[in-house]
Formats: structure tokens, sequence, C-alpha cells
């Protein structure tokens, strides 16, 4: 990665934009003075600036001609301005990725030259820790070269797939939400453990860890996760106890495997 490393442009520097410089600066392979961002906030720039030490600039143009691969991270319904404005900084060469949920490679094409490649990606908040997963689709006129250089680069943000666009609607709800699900869950299975007696930051933990364990077993092993929660429940056990209140759509249910551990403690 570090040979060809294209140099970035954020655009929009809201959650997503500030996840993504993080999650690059975090991998190790960028430093501040590889990405240069514009944000429309003069607030968040300075914010931006001042945590990660990156150049903010008060043009998008600018960030463009800095760089090889621009992100452009904005809402969807500020897409149209926000392409307007790169597009006469877009000279031939230069990658846009689109992060936008819902705006379509067709949208984003309408606003830059002709021939300008564009990738549309659904990644997630977890870029921050370089774990998100990351769903990609070039527009046709992208390059084989030009592709793999955006896969590679967003590798260092977490696991890269490429779909058929038909599927990114999907994603989105799958990716870009998936996150806030595993996040309820994790609530409640905290919740739980502090409804036992477990104090709140030691619950959260447990729930948390357990959570990126059993998610990295379905990841590394490739096994159905069913079969793996066959290998955790024993018969008669504590597992079946809260597998069974979970499929009621008790969430926590963790509080049931611990009343059923008690009971299996020997006399
Ligand atoms: N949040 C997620 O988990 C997630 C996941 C996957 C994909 N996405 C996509 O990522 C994009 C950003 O989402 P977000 O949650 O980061 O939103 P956000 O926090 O609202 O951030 C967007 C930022 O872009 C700024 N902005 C608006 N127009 C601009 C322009 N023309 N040039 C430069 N900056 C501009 C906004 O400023 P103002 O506040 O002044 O408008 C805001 O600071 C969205 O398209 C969303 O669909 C989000």
């Amino acid at each position: 990665m570090s040979k060809n490393k294209p140099k970035l442009a954020v655009v929009g520097a809201g959650k997503m934009g500030e996840a993504i410089i993080s999650g690059f600066l975090k991998s190790g392979e960028y430093d501040p003075q590889d990405i240069q961002v514009f944000e429309i906030l003069k607030s968040r720039r300075e914010y931006i600036g001042q945590t990660y030490n990156v150049k903010c600039v008060g043009d998008s143009k600018e960030a463009v001609s800095f760089a090889d691969l621009t992100i452009v991270a904005v809402e969807p319904r500020h897409m149209k301005e926000a392409l307007e404005q790169i597009a006469p900084a877009m000279k031939p060469g230069k990658i846009v990725v689109s992060i936008a949920a819902g705006v379509t490679l067709e949208f984003v094409r309408k606003y830059l030259p002709k021939d300008a490649p564009v990738v549309r990606v659904m990644p997630n908040i977890t870029c921050r820790v370089g774990e998100a997963m990351i769903v990609v689709c070039p527009s046709e006129n992208t390059k084989k070269e030009e592709l793999e250089m955006v896969i590679g680069t967003l590798s260092l943000l977490g696991h890269v797939i490429r779909l058929d666009e038909r599927y990114l609607n999907l994603a989105t709800g799958m990716v870009g939400s998936g996150p806030a699900y595993i996040y309820l869950i994790i609530e409640a299975f905290a919740d739980a453990g502090v409804r036992m007696g477990l104090p709140k930051d030691v619950s959260i933990l447990l729930a948390a860890q357990t959570t990126l364990g059993a998610a990295k077993m379905v990841v590394e092993t490739g096994e159905h996760p069913a079969k793996l929660k066959d290998m955790v429940a024993t018969p008669a056990g504590t597992t079946v106890e809260g597998l069974l209140a979970l499929e009621e759509g008790k969430l926590r249910a963790v509080t049931k495997a611990a009343q059923r551990a008690k009971q299996l403690q020997p006399s």
C-alpha cells in the first residue's frame, strides 16, 4: 500500500467523513499531510483541523486538485451542490468515491466530467476502528487498476467486497445502519448484566467483547451461525434457556441463561 498510496480529499467532514479520516490515520498508512478536507461548516473545519492535524481548505476544488481520490461524504440532499463544486477540478486520472445512501452512479456522473471514474460505496461508522464492512460498485468507465486502487485504499478501513449496484440500497440497510442494530443488542445484553448486579462498565465490556468474538468466529471460520450456535448450546444448559427467551423476542434474555446457570450449580 505505502508505495502507490493515493492522496485523499474528503468532502464533507460530518460523522462519516470524520470516521474515514480517523480510520486512515489510525491505519498507520496515512499521515495528515496525505489528506485534505473540505467541509462547509467553519466550526467543523476548525475542529477537524485541530483534532487530526489535516489541512482543511475553504474551497473543495483545492482539496480535489490536491488529491488522486476524492471521497464525497455529504448528505444525499447536498450531493448535487457538492459535485457541481468539485467538477471543475476533476482532471483526468482523478477518481470520485461517493458514500451517499441511495444516490446512484448515474446521478453522480451527471454532475462530473463525462470520463470521470466514480465508485459508489456503502461503508459504516466502524471505519473509525478499521473494521468496517464496505461494499463497492464502480461506474462502467472505471478502469480495472482504478478500482483496484480504490479497493486497496478502502481496505485500510475494513473488509471490502464488490457488488452489483442493484444491491447497494440493500447494503445501506444492512451495512450502513447495521452498527445501530448491533449497538441495541449490546445495550440490551449489557442491561441484563446490570440488572443482575454487574457494574455498568464491566457489563458493557462483557457484552461488547462477546459480540466482537462471536462475529470474528463467523467471519474467520466461515461456518454457518446456526452451527456455531449449536456448539455453544449444550442440552439442558444455560445457553438454550437464553436462546428460547430470545426467540420470543426478549432481547434481555441473558437473565434467563444466568438463572439457569444458578440452577446448574452443584450443591
Ligand atoms: N452515518 C452513517 O452511519 C452512514 C453510513 C454510511 C453512509 N452514510 C452516508 O454518508 C454521508 C454523510 O453522512 P453523515 O452521517 O456523516 O452526515 P453528517 O454528519 O450530516 O455529515 C455531512 C457533513 O457534510 C457537510 N456538507 C454539506 N454540504 C456540503 C458541501 N457541499 N460540501 C462540503 N460539506 C458539506 C455537512 O454540513 P452541514 O451540517 O452544514 O450541512 C455535514 O457536516 C451521507 O450521504 C450518508 O448517506 C452515512
